[in-house]
């Protein structure tokens, strides 16, 4: 008897698996993508066990076989940067950044961050573990299978552990994959206006904690005016490394400080945001393995008027990826498909170089590049089922939901469809 797979999709016009490079995909090399035509793919026990042609499918067998309708299927995709757990929302900083109140000098009143630090605070783990689990559903609506999530909205040893419990706790219950980073240098408390050299060490002294409960992967920074220096940074993120964590840095985001040569100095996993990266900067970035995390969201939302240099970046040889940033400040948004519109209008990325920003690339940026973001017989089966005709239409049509079904590790977890009855109409 022939085999009897869990889940058969028949019928995809295209098939985008990802999977032609080993490592992440720099510069030029992102704007040339394998994309298959007529396929059909297999699932079982949670794992891809069968890539093929429509055809050959036909002699198969599955307890559940769905129909692509001749539309794209891709990789789940990866979201390599968020601020996922936090209390409360922001939207009354909206009329301030109306008046044209700057997002610094938010955060210096004491708002900002530290509003969302003051909400945190209070939540329980429980209110925050609800929260997160609803914003995780509506990342997965929008095709992601696997989140990066940082903490941050405690700077204080309690809250920021309590935060990071919450990472690990919705990790083991939801279908996404949460892969967590410490930013306990995210901002400088009230408490410590003037010490920031204390405050920090008060958070390197959580490390040991984090490592012993497994809480976190990646320790990051905010380098920024106002907030820590280069040299800080420098500093604080040597010592996460030699404690054996792997870094990340929020750099150049607003100011252009040389975060984005730290980054590659430092050989960490990723340099997020590089806005105002110098041309320095682009150029050591393309000589490490340090993958460029772009944020266009955040940028959009900042409505600063200036994108980070995608082009240059690309041309000069460096591995791009791109993410929401979602948080509840700078970019509140769970639509990475709206951050692939972006990153077609404002940082003029190709459709191929955008599906490697959010698969491969994404992927390598949080260490999961040969697990996550790809379609490969034997891998755990994270597809997504797009209601769409090829690949090059998700980020032109922008803003709404493309997505028909996610299938995250062989498990159907989303179906975007109506479901009124029609006979119940009129
Ligand atoms: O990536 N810049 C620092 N952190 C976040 C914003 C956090 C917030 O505003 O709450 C960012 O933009
Ligand atoms: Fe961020």
């Amino acid at each position: 008897m022939s085999k009897q797979y869990d889940i058969l999709i028949k019928n995809i016009g295209q098939l985008l698996t990802m999977d032609d490079h080993n490592g992440p995909v720099k510069g030029k090399a992102m704007s040339t993508l394998t994309v298959y035509e007529n396929m059909a793919i297999a699932i079982k026990d949670g794992v891809i066990a069968w890539i093929g042609s429509n055809e050959e499918a036909s002699s198969l067998s599955a307890i559940n076989t769905m129909d692509a309708k001749g539309k794209l299927v891709s990789p789940g995709l990866v979201e390599p940067h968020t601020h996922l757990v936090f209390g409360g929302s922001r939207e009354h900083e909206m009329a301030l950044k109306q008046q044209g109140v700057p997002y610094l000098e938010i955060l210096k009143r004491g708002g900002g961050i530290l509003s969302t630090v003051g909400a945190t605070k209070q939540a329980s783990e429980d209110e925050l573990k609800e929260k997160a689990m609803f914003h995780l559903n509506r990342l997965m609506s929008y095709g992601i299978t696997t989140v990066e999530a940082k903490s941050g909205y405690g700077l204080d040893a309690e809250t920021e552990l309590k935060q990071l419990r919450v990472a690990k706790s919705v990790n083991q219950i939801h279908p996404i994959e949460v892969v967590s980073t410490f930013l306990g240098a995210h901002a400088i408390p009230a408490e410590y206006k003037g010490k920031s050299d204390e405050f920090l060490e008060e958070m390197l002294s959580l490390l040991d904690t984090i490592q012993e409960e497994e809480l976190a992967e990646f320790v990051d920074i905010f380098c920024e005016t106002g907030v820590f220096s280069v040299e800080q940074s420098r500093q604080f993120l040597q010592k996460a490394k030699a404690k054996g964590f792997d870094v990340k840095i929020h750099a150049d985001e607003i100011d252009p400080l040389g975060g984005t040569e730290l980054a590659a100095e430092l050989g960490a996993v990723s340099g997020d945001h590089l806005v105002g990266a110098s041309d320095d900067g682009i150029r050591k970035l393309a000589e490490s393995n340090t993958i460029a995390v772009l944020l266009p969201g955040t940028s959009f939302y900042l409505n600063k008027g200036k994108f980070a240099r995608a082009r240059e970046m690309i041309e000069k040889g460096v591995a791009v990826a791109i993410s929401t940033d979602f948080n509840p400040g700078s970019s509140p948004t769970e639509n990475l498909q709206f951050i692939m519109s972006l990153a077609a209008l404002q940082l003029k990325m190709t459709p191929e170089e955008i599906w490697y920003a959010v698969t491969t690339n994404a992927a390598h940026a949080i260490n999961r590049g040969h697990s996550a973001g790809k379609i490969v017989e034997g891998l755990k089966a994270d597809v997504v089922i797009w209601d769409a005709p090829n690949y090059a239409y998700i980020p032109y049509h922008y803003g709404v939901n493309h997505v028909n079904t996610v299938i995250k590790a062989g498990r159907i977890v989303y179906e975007g469809r109506p479901t009124y009855d029609k006979t119940s109409i009129h």
